[in-house]
């Protein structure tokens, strides 16, 4: 479904800074991938790279065995919109519109009937529990609905890889696990490929597997396998090995 082959990411700017270098990584279809690892580490870098909105300085990164960066502007755009879901770290809302606006947005842009998308808008709004701020502008939501809305938005057509960028940052464990869970079953029951940031060793746990990143490079991975709960612990154990800041901000959330 994806591979990262020896991509390495150099910001050029006043300070020239490798904010990536050489990560290799396969992502088979279906599979649920956590991303951690300290602030600054590059993890947010990575995904914008196999989200197509920046290119790799070196190397490749194949989609469905196609190079999506080789793209005509228009081709890209529209592969992005087709196949591709996505939870920003800062949600990326339109303030001017609606909830309701805002979770039908990739649909509108397919030109799909509105009563169609209602029906799936209020349906994806009840599993996230965000029916009643439907008819809301952006501006009136907390944080944490606010990203349930992205959440929403980024499922609502069934992309093929869904990249998230800490989407339960901001929620609450209860609504953190609701979120997670959703996830999961999406992931499970429509075969979607899924990649998540995240910090939080709780919302890691629900990955399949989940690889640790520090200073740009690989530093290890593990597989979930049958418990959940043991699985969470080792992510746990892992992070305080890793350093940085990255166990710090989870431990707020434990
Ligand atoms: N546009 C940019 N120009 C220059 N440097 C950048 C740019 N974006 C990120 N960086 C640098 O690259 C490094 C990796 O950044 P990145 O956003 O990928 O980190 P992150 O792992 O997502 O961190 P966080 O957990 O805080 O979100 C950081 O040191 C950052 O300062
Ligand atoms: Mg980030």
């Amino acid at each position: 479904m994806l591979t990262v082959k020896n991509v390495s990411k150099i910001y050029e700017g006043k300070v020239t800074y490798q904010a990536l270098n050489d990560i290799n990584l396969t992502v088979k279809s279906g599979e649920f991938v956590g991303i951690m690892g300290p602030s600054g580490s590059g993890k947010t870098t990575l995904l914008n790279l196999i989200a197509t909105i920046d290119k790799p300085t070196t190397g490749q990164i194949l989609i469905n065995n196609g190079q999506p960066h080789l793209l005509k502007r228009n081709d890209l755009a529209k592969f992005r919109r087709n196949e591709l879901g996505f939870v920003f770290q800062d949600f990326n809302l339109l303030h001017t519109l609606t909830v309701e606006e805002n979770i039908v947005l990739p649909l509108t842009l397919e030109k799909a009937k509105v009563k169609v998308m209602k029906q799936k808008a209020a349906d994806i709004a009840e599993k996230l529990g965000i029916t009643s701020i439907m008819k809301k502008r952006t501006y009136e939501i907390s944080g944490g609905q606010a990203q349930r809305v992205a959440v929403a938005r980024a499922m609502i057509h069934e992309p093929k890889l869904l990249l998230a960028d800490e989407p339960t940052g901001n929620l609450d464990s209860k609504s953190s696990k609701d979120v997670m869970e959703l996830l999961q079953s999406i992931n499970q029951n429509e075969e979607a490929t899924m990649m998540l940031v995240t910090h939080d060793p709780l919302a890691a746990s629900y990955c399949d597997r989940v690889i640790f990143i520090r200073d740009g490079k690989l530093y290890s991975e593990m597989y979930r396998g049958e418990n959940r709960q043991a699985f969470f612990q080792k992510i746990i154990d892992t992070l305080s090995l890793l350093g940085g800041n990255a166990h710090d901000l989870s431990s707020v959330r434990l």
